[in-house]
């Protein structure tokens, strides 16, 4: 059995989601959202975003991909050396604690990897064209449907709006 893995991002209007291993917008909204999206699942991250959180994520087993075979992680944080083999650990993780979803977090070049694996995305589509060194891969709508489409609830600290797209495959 196996569960679906789910891509979260969150994506300017120009595929923007990175500048300088940071995030190139202010956005507690959805940071919010990340976390209650994410909590009780497992979830896959490349080793560049991971040392960008600096810490675990509470309530969240991760994974973390790097193509070193022994790299520095706290205690509680599992390695893989491929994209495939953290989700397939990421499966396992899931299945032993009956989490409805395998979520894989990024960045650029884990997003890239992982799309074609992917069952869903789940993107908050940010409304700023910020400058930025990482991006999304292209949503091809030959592959993916988008299934709905939610205006988020931009809060007084949120540097911009956003609205919560789901795809499915077609
Ligand atoms: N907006 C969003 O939703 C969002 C979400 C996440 C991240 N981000 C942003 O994205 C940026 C980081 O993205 P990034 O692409 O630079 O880094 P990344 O994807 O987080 O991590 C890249 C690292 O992952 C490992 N890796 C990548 N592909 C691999 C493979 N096929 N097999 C084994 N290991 C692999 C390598 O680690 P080693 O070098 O250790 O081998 C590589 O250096 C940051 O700016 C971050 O803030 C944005």
């Amino acid at each position: 059995m196996t569960v679906p893995v789910v891509l979260i991002a969150a994506v300017g209007r120009n595929g923007a989601i990175g500048l300088r291993d940071g995030l190139p917008w202010r956005l507690p909204s959805d940071l919010r959202q990340f976390k209650a999206e994410t909590v009780g699942k497992p979830v896959v991250m490349g080793r560049k975003t991971f040392a960008s959180l600096g810490r675990p994520l509470p309530g969240r087993h991760l994974v973390v991909v790097s193509r070193d075979p022994a790299p520095a992680l706290p205690e509680g944080v599992a390695g893989a050396t491929s994209v495939e083999g953290a989700l397939a650990l990421a499966q396992r993780i899931a299945a032993e604690r009956g989490a409805a979803e395998v979520m894989v977090a990024g960045g650029a070049e884990i997003y890239r990897a992982a799309m074609p694996l992917a069952d869903a995305l789940r993107i908050t589509e940010v409304d700023l064209e910020p400058a930025a060194d990482s991006f999304f891969p292209a949503v091809e709508p030959a592959v993916w449907r988008e299934l709905s489409r939610e205006m988020g609830e931009r809060g007084e600290r949120d540097e911009a709006g956003f609205a919560v797209v789901r795809y499915g495959r077609r």
